[in-house]
């Protein structure tokens, strides 16, 4: 992890208190940027983001979130969602794969892989917001580096907001992502202390010099 991202990934707080200095468009578009770049899989890129900054926009966002948190005061807020049928473009996706050697070479029609195994692609609507959330962790901690804070916000009324901005079907809001100037500086939450499932012996057989793998 390069010392930025560490820096962001230990100072990110949640923060539920803004003051009024607004975002800035440039700092915005840093952090749609970040999103982009996330991966998804099969590169499907399904995340799409509507950013609230308007004074009409946050008042229906506040009261999608129950007037409650941090939407209330935040001066932006991204409502993050996913393209439940962005595997539409799955042709052309699994193609530009099979070029980097991804997949090896594999007859995308049958789904059959290079080794002439049947395959099956994971997507679908849980791969499409896992891809979401990825590009919202990304946004999430550019815009810490930025100095931002910011909130995750899914306790709201997602129906109200889809059917505010007339989303069509295939369009899920996932979370919404407060953004804004901290009026609060939290003590960092617990964490579990570790979230390594099975320890490995990987890092005491370095130092005596055995073998690297694990137990
Ligand atoms: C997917 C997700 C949904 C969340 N939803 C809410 C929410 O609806 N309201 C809220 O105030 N915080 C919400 N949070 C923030 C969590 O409560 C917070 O991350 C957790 O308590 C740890 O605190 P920290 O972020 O300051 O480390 C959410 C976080 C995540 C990742």
């Amino acid at each position: 992890m390069s010392t930025d991202l560490f820096k962001a990934a230990g100072a990110r707080r949640s923060i539920r208190a803004f003051t009024s200095e607004p975002v800035t468009v440039e700092q915005v578009e840093s952090i749609l940027e970040a999103g982009r770049r996330a991966p998804s899989a099969v590169n499907l890129q399904p995340t799409r983001v509507i950013v609230a900054t308007t004074p009409q926009d946050l008042e229906v966002v506040r009261s999608a979130a129950y007037g409650v948190g941090a939407c209330v005061t935040a001066p932006c807020v991204l409502v993050c969602m996913a393209d439940l049928e962005s595997d539409k473009r799955i042709g052309e996706r699994v193609a530009e794969l099979n070029e980097c050697g991804a997949l090896e070479p594999m007859n995308t029609k049958a789904l059959v892989s290079g080794a002439g195994t049947p395959f099956e692609l994971k997507i679908g609507r849980e791969v499409a917001l896992m891809n979401c959330a990825i590009s919202v962790a990304h946004m999430d901690l550019q815009a810490t580096h930025l100095g931002l804070g910011t909130c995750w916000v899914h306790h709201a009324d997602f129906e109200q907001l889809a059917d505010h901005y007339d989303l069509p079907h295939q369009i899920e809001i996932m979370t919404l992502l407060a953004i804004g100037h901290a009026a609060e500086s939290p003590v960092p939450r617990p964490r579990i202390e570790s979230i390594e499932w099975k320890k490995t012996v990987q890092r005491s057989r370095k130092q005596d010099g055995e073998s690297t793998s694990s137990r």
